[in-house]
């Protein structure tokens, strides 16, 4: 295709905010890097439409690094022996979470391997209390699959929040990075689930993770325009040593900004972070996210100690700073790319804040 078609490509995106298939696998794979430029000017001018130069904390608290399942590609897969496991309490958690209140956090998200520990009634019971001491936080819980009556049960305590990437939509693709215990299937009864629950929910999956073509990532934008996320979070794979994926290569920044600019403008209001694999692969690739249309970025609450024991992928960046460290680390760069760190809950644009001014919109949401 010539260039001029591929921006072409861009704009349908645009008004569309879809592509047949074809379009998404041409996009995908032959745009080049002024096209790239084309695309993330349009991702910015849509973000600020929504959201303006906000861009939105969110404060990880990973609690537990235990895992039952043995996904090919993650460093605290249940067989990797080498992983000094742990997991926060309750009390723990509620320091990290009044850290970061402190810090200034008015979203919290409690991150862990599916660890049989931490039943219902545990995760209620934290829930529970941070919804109690927090009322004014959102409580985002990213703990895996889970039967429906358990994700109502986390939902009745006060979580409002649910991140699950799908991984890829490609049902061959996703038996290529799972055990077999593991389906796409079930991964999209969950997705569904939490949406008729009432949680907003995100999904995403990696980039450049073994085996993917671009005919697999269209079919994620595909499944991601249908499911209509209010989050998604996509970062470069990036290889563990002591996974059976060590010797594979990382996804590359170039193309995963681009599929954060063609996520911008095919779901316009969602929330997407800039990722940490995304800052590990690049020194700057959180702010090229931000760049590209992301509006999240996620700092690490977890107590430096056990930091470097959640180890997805090697060389992660932030395991040895203090929260405080990251928090104002963070907020320096995103000031220095010219956006603002807002200090709420970051809901999701919806066209009821959307105010008509004289010649411009804007988000009035405090
Ligand atoms: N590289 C990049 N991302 C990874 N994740 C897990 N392992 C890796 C890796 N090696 C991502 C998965 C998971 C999320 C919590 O982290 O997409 O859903
Ligand atoms: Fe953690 Fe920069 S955000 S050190």
């Amino acid at each position: 295709m010539k260039p001029t078609d591929i921006k072409s490509l861009i704009d349908v995106l645009e008004t569309q905010r879809n592509l047949s298939k074809a379009d998404w696998v041409t996009l995908i794979r032959d745009h080049t890097p002024q096209d790239a430029t084309y695309l993330f000017e349009r991702a910015r001018a849509i973000r600020k439409l929504y959201y303006g130069d906000a861009v939105y904390l969110r404060g990880l608290i990973e609690f537990t690094n235990y895992c039952r399942n043995d996904c090919y590609y993650c460093g605290i897969r249940g067989s990797n022996r080498k992983v000094s496991r742990y997991r926060l309490s309750e009390e723990q958690i509620l320091q990290c979470c009044e850290t970061g209140y402190q810090l200034g956090f008015r979203s919290f998200v409690l991150q862990g391997g599916e660890d049989p520990f931490f039943t219902e009634e545990r995760i209620v019971s934290i829930v529970r209390s941070i919804r109690k001491n927090y009322p004014d936080c959102a409580i985002t819980l990213s703990i895996g699959e889970k039967p429906f009556e358990s994700y109502l049960a986390y939902y009745q305590a006060g979580a409002d929040r649910y991140l699950l990437r799908h991984e890829t939509a490609n049902e061959e693709h996703y038996g290529k990075l799972h055990p077999s215990s593991l389906t796409l299937k079930n991964r999209k009864r969950c997705l569904q689930d939490l949406a008729s629950i009432g949680y907003q929910v995100g999904t995403g999956f990696m980039v450049g993770s073994p085996y993917q073509t671009p005919e697999n990532l269209a079919e994620d934008m595909l499944f991601i325009a249908d499911l209509h996320p209010q989050m998604v979070g996509i970062g470069p794979f990036i290889p563990h040593c002591e996974t059976p994926f060590a010797n594979e290569n990382s996804g590359t920044m170039d193309l995963t900004v681009f599929m954060i600019g063609v996520l911008r403008l095919t779901l316009p209001m969602s929330l997407i972070p800039a990722t940490t694999a995304l800052g590990t692969i690049h020194s700057f690739g959180r702010e090229y996210g931000l760049l590209a249309g992301a509006n999240v970025v996620m700092p690490n609450l977890s107590p430096v100690e056990v930091r470097k024991k959640y180890a997805l992928y090697d060389n992660k960046i932030c395991t040895g700073e203090e929260a405080a460290e990251c928090r104002h680390c963070i907020e320096k760069r995103i000031n220095r790319i010219g956006y603002k760190v807002v200090v709420n809950r970051g809901d999701p644009a919806s066209s009821q804040f959307l105010v008509q001014g004289t010649g411009t919109t804007f988000c009035t949401k405090s």
